[in-house]
């Protein structure tokens, strides 16, 4: 079983994020940013997509890889500066999810939340992001792909 972290990021809050989950996945795991996606993944049994969002519309990097990430397997997850449980979120997560080619199967999607008062800000070197409930996902979305396979 091997996996493929993949992560846009602008002001490295969602690089961060990517980290996270590489840090709780197999040493084999592939770590990349959006822009060096390789042309086909045919070698992952699973590809995590970090995304984030500008002006209610996903990040240009990364739609232009979603479109064509033809992996068996794909888990999103987003950073986001919305209420988590607004119509918002859903809205934005469909629009990633309905940019994937059609037979790929979404094997889990995870929010990030960071605050909208230093969503333009470079990430501080001091600011500490919530990392734990990111990692549970992670973790747990390889392990049923696991079991699955
Ligand atoms: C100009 C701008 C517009 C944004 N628009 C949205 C948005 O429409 N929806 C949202 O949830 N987050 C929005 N965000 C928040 C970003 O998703 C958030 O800043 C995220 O951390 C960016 O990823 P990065 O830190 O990896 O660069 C926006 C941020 C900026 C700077």
């Amino acid at each position: 079983m091997k996996a493929l972290v993949l992560y846009s990021s602008q002001t490295g809050r969602t690089k961060k994020f990517a980290e996270a989950i590489r840090s709780v996945l197999p040493e084999n795991t592939d770590f990349l940013p959006m822009e060096q996606a390789p042309e086909h993944f045919d070698d992952y049994d699973i590809v995590f997509a970090g995304i984030w969002f500008l002006d209610y519309k996903l990040d240009s990097v990364s739609r232009s890889v979603l479109q064509r990430l033809n992996a068996k397997k794909v888990a999103i997850f987003a950073t986001m500066h919305r209420d988590l449980y607004s119509d918002e979120i859903s809205k934005n997560l469909r629009q990633a999810v309905d940019l994937l080619p059609p037979h790929v199967w979404v094997a889990g999607t995870h929010v990030s939340y960071v605050n909208e008062s230093i969503a333009r800000t470079p990430l501080g070197k001091q600011e500490s992001l919530r990392l734990d409930t990111l990692q549970d996902f992670a973790a747990n979305t390889y392990e049923r792909v696991l079991t699955a396979a």
